[in-house]
Parts: structure tokens; C-alpha cells; sequence
């Protein structure tokens, strides 16, 4: 299996980042307390995540769901060696994200125009001088920025994207200073092919390390490509407990794949997450029964019925 020769060049880890707390319930329509967003996150750290996306700090008007971040810092209970991390799109954002003390900010670009004015209300040129400013000033402070580029693999108002403008943007946002660029397949219109190519184009701008793969499971296609993209050498991989999610300037879109189904995917692999996949599943269970919502992994749907765990192979 080609994915074998990839082992040893790119490594046997994959690093998960946790898309639960922030792109999961960015998205939820009834509101969730701070309490009971800070307690997912310190159960998905008590899991083994090491990087938790745990809030975001964006206008309130925009995504009310996000307006308490900073009680959700707050309220979390740290763990030593995990990163917690937030959106912050502009320096009021970043301001905000430091007084309450993430660890990490990412900011957000879009590979669409379209999609650019409806999510950040700014072309992607501006979004990109908005950019600069924060990572300025996060060198300045020495905190970590990750990038994201969204509708690498479609847009709900453009169409087709090309792959060129998805490699422009990686190349911006590591010339501002992103350590790390995740690719977004926003509304999860990719197929492994696709996935390839778009992933081919930005790899000759940037190292496999220096990007992540964020790919929303709408039609059902994530776990593929995210195997499409493992292929390449690609180690960081973005997942929501329990698929929650969506965006809500993406209408339709569904969840982040979820953690589980991914975790479940590598180590059956043989490939290391450093995760707990029973604690993953008690957390994906917990989350689920406070919001009142169906679980969308189907690795926890199937561990609540009991059925053996076949897939690993030795
Ligand atoms: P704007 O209205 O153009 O901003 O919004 P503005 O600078 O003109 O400010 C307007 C008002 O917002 C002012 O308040 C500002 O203070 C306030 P007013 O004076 O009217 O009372 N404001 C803020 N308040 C709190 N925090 C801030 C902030 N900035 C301005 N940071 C803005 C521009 C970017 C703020 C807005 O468009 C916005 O918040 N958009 C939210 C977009 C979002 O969060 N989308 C979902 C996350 S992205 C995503 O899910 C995709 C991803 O998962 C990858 C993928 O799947 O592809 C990452
Ligand atoms: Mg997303």
C-alpha cells in the first residue's frame, strides 16, 4: 500500500487538532454554557488531545455562539503539555484571544472571494492585511499563528476553485508567519483525486509538516481524502468529537469529521495519535447528551453496540 512508503519519510505520528469546541459548537442552535464548553475540552485533553481549538474570539454579532470564549478560557482546567488555541481574525480578536490567555491564534483566509466577503465581510487581500497585523504582533509576543484556507475544494457561492488560488493563499499565510497552513474542504465537496491535487499544488509551495488537512464530512468523503492526503505525507489532521459542526457562513455544511472515526482509521493503521480512543468515545457520548443531539461518528455509534473491534491490522 503506497501510504506504507510514506511511513518512514513523514512518520508514524499524526497530529490531531480538536475542532469540537469551537467549529463544532460555533454551530450549535441552542446555546451551550461556558461550563459545559470548557468541560469538553478538558475531557478532550483528558483523551490525549494535545491541540484544542477551544474558542474563538470573532464579533459576537457574527457568531453569538462564540461571544463567551473568554469564560471558556477561563473555566478550563489546564493540562500541561496541551495547546489551546483560538480564532482571532483581526487585532481586536487577537487582543481578546491573549487576555484570555490562548496559547495559540489562528487566523482564516478563504481560496474564494465570495466566500471571503460572506465569512470576514473584507476581500481576501484585506483579509490578508488584517493578518499581518496579528502576526506581527503575535511574534511580538511570541505566540504560535496557524492559518487557514477555506473552500480549497469548492465554494457554496462561487463554484469550483481553482488550485492556484488555494496555493496563493498558503503562500501568503506562511509569508505573514503561519507555522502552519490547514487546507479547509469547508463544505466537503472533495473526492481523493481532487484532494490530491489541490494538496500537490500547495506542496510546492509549502513542506508536508507545514500543512493540515480540515475536512468537513457533508458528502460523506473525509475519511478518504484524508487518507488521500496522508498519502503525501501529511501528519496533521483537523477533527470534531462526534462530527459536530459546521459553519455558519456555509450553509449545509455539516460537521469536521470526527475524531473518532479518524483515530479509529490511523491506529488501525499503525499509525500513533496519542489518544485514548475509549475516553474519546465516553466524551463523544457526554457532548452529545448535553446538547441533546445524535452522535455523527459512526465509530462511537458503533462501539455503543458493541461491535468487535476488527479493523487493525497487526
Ligand atoms: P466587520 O463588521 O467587518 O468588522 O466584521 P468591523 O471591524 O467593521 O467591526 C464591526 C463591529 O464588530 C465593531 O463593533 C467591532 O468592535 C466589532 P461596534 O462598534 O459596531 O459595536 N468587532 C469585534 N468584536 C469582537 N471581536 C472581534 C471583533 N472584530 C470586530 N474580533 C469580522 C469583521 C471578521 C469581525 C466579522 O466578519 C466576523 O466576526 N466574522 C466571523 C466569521 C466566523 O467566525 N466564521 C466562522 C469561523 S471560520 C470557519 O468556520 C472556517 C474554518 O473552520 C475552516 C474551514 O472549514 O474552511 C476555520
Ligand atoms: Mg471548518
Amino acid at each position: 500500500m503506497s501510504l506504507l512508503q510514506h511511513k518512514d519519510a513523514s512518520g508514524n505520528t499524526v497530529s490531531i487538532v480538536e475542532m469540537g469546541a469551537r467549529d463544532g459548537l460555533q454551530n450549535e442552535a441552542a446555546h451551550v454554557s461556558a461550563i459545559i464548553k470548557a468541560g469538553l475540552v478538558d475531557r478532550l485533553a483528558a483523551s490525549g488531545l494535545q491541540r484544542i481549538e477551544a474558542g474563538s474570539f470573532v464579533s459576537p454579532r457574527w457568531v453569538p455562539q462564540m461571544a463567551d470564549s473568554a469564560d471558556v478560557f477561563a473555566a478550563i482546567t489546564r493540562l500541561p503539555g496541551v495547546r489551546y488555541s483560538a480564532l482571532a481574525p483581526n487585532m481586536h480578536g487577537f487582543e481578546r484571544a491573549v487576555a484570555a490567555g490562548a496559547d495559540e491564534v489562528a487566523v482564516f483566509a478563504a481560496a474564494s472571494e465570495a466566500f471571503s466577503q460572506k465569512n470576514i465581510n473584507c476581500s481576501i487581500r484585506e483579509s490578508i492585511q488584517r493578518f499581518t497585523d496579528v502576526c506581527e504582533a503575535a511574534r511580538a509576543r511570541g505566540i504560535p499563528v496557524r492559518g487557514y484556507v477555506s473552500c480549497a475544494m469548492g465554494c457554496p457561492y462561487q463554484g469550483k476553485v481553482p488550485a492556484d488560488d488555494v496555493a496563493m493563499a498558503v503562500t501568503e499565510l506562511l509569508a505573514l508567519g503561519c507555522y502552519e497552513v490547514s487546507i479547509g474542504d469547508t463544505i466537503g465537496v472533495g473526492t481523493p483525486v481532487l484532494v490530491q491535487q489541490v494538496l500537490n499544488r500547495c506542496l510546492q509551495q509549502a513542506q508536508a509538516s507545514q500543512l493540515a488537512m480540515h475536512f468537513h464530512d457533508t458528502y460523506g468523503q473525509a475519511l478518504a481524502n484524508l487518507l488521500a492526503g496522508l498519502e503525501l505525507g501529511i501528519r496533521t489532521i483537523d477533527a470534531s468529537i462526534a462530527g459536530l459542526g459546521g459553519c455558519p457562513y456555509a450553509k449545509g455544511a455539516s460537521g469536521n469529521v470526527s475524531t473518532e472515526d479518524v483515530v479509529y482509521m490511523l491506529h488501525g493503521m499503525g499509525l500513533d495519535t496519542g489518544i485514548d480512543l475509549d475516553r474519546l468515545i465516553d466524551t463523544s457520548y457526554w457532548i452529545c447528551t448535553q446538547l441533546g443531539r445524535r452522535n455523527m461518528s459512526r465509530v462511537a455509534l458503533a462501539r455503543a453496540g458493541s461491535v468487535p473491534d476488527e479493523g487493525t491490522c497487526a
